[in-house]
């Protein structure tokens, strides 16, 4: 894997703070700006990856990368009994806890800090585990994964939402425009911090996705894999099965 893409490239502090940093910088303005960016559409790409777990039925849910739980909120049209959210951002936290509140699922959804890397939930704890534009993030991508293979059941699955790179004329150099050109000029107009939508589009760039990053599944021991790309390949959902 190519040198790690960080947001703040002048400072000395690792990936894994200036992540958590950015995001508890951006958090009142992230979902917002998440829903205005992608016009709407990762509402749909949220719904369409948990309907890859419609029928595991699982019962026991981890969403890791949760920011303000719009991937755990989905979930429970699987009717889940629990699921836990788990994000190194104190801020998007908070605000995913109220927007929990407020909906009045706090009896099933619980959110707390917690790094994917080091998961503090005992082995085979959950039936699916599910992370949507978090995994791009972490500082050891491997780490993360292997954390989550660990706290999954046997037989459980995994579930990925996660940007990846159109290969295709004319959508490659459409979101190539869009994503290099008006998404950081726009994420710098209404967000709270001129890294954020810079360090998008680069760690986007340089992540592995398609059998690049299925490779990476299959070396943490996950099997049958699947991968479904999403909009001419802008995002793809990819799932492995423990
Ligand atoms: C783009 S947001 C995605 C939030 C949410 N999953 C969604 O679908 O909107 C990425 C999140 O990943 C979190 N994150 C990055 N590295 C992490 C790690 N090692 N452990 C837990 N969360 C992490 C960030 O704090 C941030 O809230």
């Amino acid at each position: 894997m190519e040198a790690k893409v960080i947001p703040y490239k002048d400072e000395s502090k690792g990936k894994k703070e200036q992540v958590a940093a950015m995001f508890d910088k951006i958090a009142s303005s992230y979902d917002f700006l998440n829903h205005l960016l992608s016009f709407g559409i990762d509402i749909i790409w949220r719904k369409k990856a948990v309907k890859m777990l419609k029928e595991d039925k699982p019962k026991m849910i981890l969403d890791v990368a949760t920011g303000t739980g719009d991937f755990a909120i989905q979930s429970m049209s699987l009717n889940p009994d629990k699921i836990f959210g788990i994000d190194i951002s104190k801020e998007m936290i908070k605000i995913g806890v109220s927007k929990i509140k407020k909906k009045g699922l706090d009896g099933i959804i619980s959110l707390a800090e917690g790094d994917a890397e080091d998961i503090k939930f005992d082995d085979e704890t959950f039936d699916a585990i599910t992370i949507g534009f978090g995994v791009r993030n972490f500082e050891n991508v491997e780490k993360g994964l292997g954390s989550m293979y660990r706290v999954l059941k046997n037989g459980g699955k995994l579930v990925v939402l996660e940007f990846s790179k159109p290969k295709l004329f004319p959508f490659k150099q459409i979101y190539h425009a869009y994503f290099f050109g008006l998404l950081p000029f726009v994420g710098k107009m209404f967000s709270d911090d001129d890294s954020a939508y810079t360090y998008l589009p680069e760690s986007v760039k340089r992540f592995p996705d398609g059998k690049d990053f299925t490779d990476l599944l299959v070396n943490q021991g996950f099997g049958e894999i699947q991968c479904k790309s999403l909009f001419f390949g802008i995002a793809t959902i990819y799932v492995g099965k423990k």
